[in-house]
């Protein structure tokens, strides 16, 4: 179908029902139209206030394919200034983060103090009257709007709209559960972020992450190296959920297999309370042991956050859009402060899963460029997504629950979608 780059857009022609047509991981113009109302409008994370806990911390990030600075200012405040000179549009921040009261533009000098004003011009003389006069206006432009939860950081890019906290909705219980893991109440992302380059459109990379059914196929091997050690022993009957949260998040939730077996599990990321007692303690003397039992073996589910953050038990990734088919995955270790012997372990398993060799990202990688392949032929033009709707269940609060290998989390994802990809979009 034709998509037009302005304007609405009627997109029942490539969203109809539990039917997703293939163009919308490759069309240019589809890809430009999320970048202008998914991620121009909407709410997307950008980093961690662990990040830049200290004033004059930086680190550079895109919010969709917008350059941005996340700047812990010298008068104390984050923000998430746009990664532009306004000179010549030079990029002007090129590490990926660092410490600096100020950045210079590579370009012809000019440098601009961390909470985004305009400093100094070199040979400045050679401006005249009329540059003294809109001087003032030369900083960096900013985000507009800028909030965070539980340290998480977002930003949107439109003056206005929805609260964080609207947007965020049940999934913000997501989070909690995740800070449920930390004596303290707080986490840490600032270890370091492992990267990984995927050859497939963004949306094939976040849905991936709650799809329950690929996981026996795409993860054989996994499964094959640890099923005679540790998972013979799963019951059969208990169940995995996965839920349609609305506002396009969504979780796989394994909590029912985790309660079952309690403290004996050792299932990958889980923390048996012989290994790491004085962990436990510590979580137990901060939050009492019922709440302790709930985080450490029910534990957070695996929760996507509409459009780009992934939180699963103690990792989280995000997911920054670079083309119709690539797509830059950041995964990161959840540090609990003060926990250092929980932490070597946690992040030695991340690595494990996540990192450059890891043994989970490197299949969801090659399957993701493979499905990019197969998009490449014309033929089948519809993509199915219509698994589990017969063990759809809506509860009280409007939440979809479903069988674990059901579609439902990639409907709500393109329910979502198809309400805000349509959206005006104004002819600049
Ligand atoms: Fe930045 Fe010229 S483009 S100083
Ligand atoms: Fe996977």
């Amino acid at each position: 179908p034709e998509v037009p780059t302005t304007g609405a857009f009627d997109v029942s022609t490539i969203v109809k029902n539990h039917r997703v047509h293939g163009s919308v991981y490759t069309s240019p113009e589809i890809f430009h139209r999320e970048m202008e109302t998914i991620f121009r409008t909407g709410w997307v994370y950008v980093a961690h206030e662990s990040e830049v806990a200290e004033e004059g911390d930086y680190l550079t990030r895109r919010i969709g394919r917008d350059p941005v600075v996340v700047s812990h200012g010298k008068d104390g405040v984050i923000r998430v200034l746009l990664n532009r000179c306004s000179h010549r549009a030079n990029r002007l921040c090129n590490a990926e983060s660092g410490n600096a009261t100020s950045f210079r533009c590579p370009y012809h000098g000019w440098t601009f103090s961390n909470d985004g004003s305009l400093m100094a011009v070199p040979m400045r003389g050679g401006y005249g009257e009329e540059f003294a006069k809109v001087r003032e206006q030369l900083g960096m432009a900013e985000a507009p709007r800028v909030d965070s939860y539980g340290g998480f950081v977002f930003a949107s890019l439109a003056p206005e709209g929805i609260s964080l906290k609207e947007h965020l909705g049940a999934a913000m219980g997501a989070i909690d559960r995740v800070l449920d893991l930390s004596p303290t109440g707080k986490i840490d992302l600032s270890r370091g972020w492992m990267k990984h380059h995927h050859h497939a459109n963004w949306k094939m990379v976040v849905e991936n992450n709650v799809d329950g059914y690929h996981a026996l196929f795409t993860h054989a091997s996994v499964y094959d190296a640890i099923r005679p050690a540790k998972v013979s022993h799963v019951p059969a009957k208990v169940k995995t959920v996965v839920r349609d949260l609305g506002g396009g998040h969504s979780e796989i939730d394994y909590s029912a297999e985790y309660r079952k077996l309690d403290e004996e599990f050792v299932w990958y990321g889980r923390i048996p309370r012989a290994k790491l007692p004085e962990y436990v303690e510590a979580l137990e003397a901060a939050h009492g042991p019922e709440k302790t039992h709930d985080a450490l073996v029910v534990g957070p589910a695996h929760t996507l956050i509409w459009p780009n953050l992934f939180l699963a038990e103690m990792n989280v990734m995000y997911v920054e859009p670079i083309a119709t088919d690539e797509t830059i995955a950041y995964t990161a270790a959840v540090v609990i402060p003060g926990q250092e012997k929980l932490n070597q372990r946690t992040m030695r398993r991340s690595e494990g899963a996540m990192g450059p060799a890891g043994f989970l990202i490197a299949d969801d990688g090659e399957i993701g460029m493979r499905n990019q392949a197969g998009l490449a032929a014309r033929n089948p033009e519809w993509l199915e997504l219509s698994r589990g709707l017969e063990t759809d269940v809506t509860d009280e609060t409007g939440i979809v629950n479903s069988d674990k290998s059901a579609e439902t989390p990639q409907r709500g994802f393109y329910r979502q979608w198809a309400s805000v990809v349509g959206q005006e979009i104004p002819a600049s």
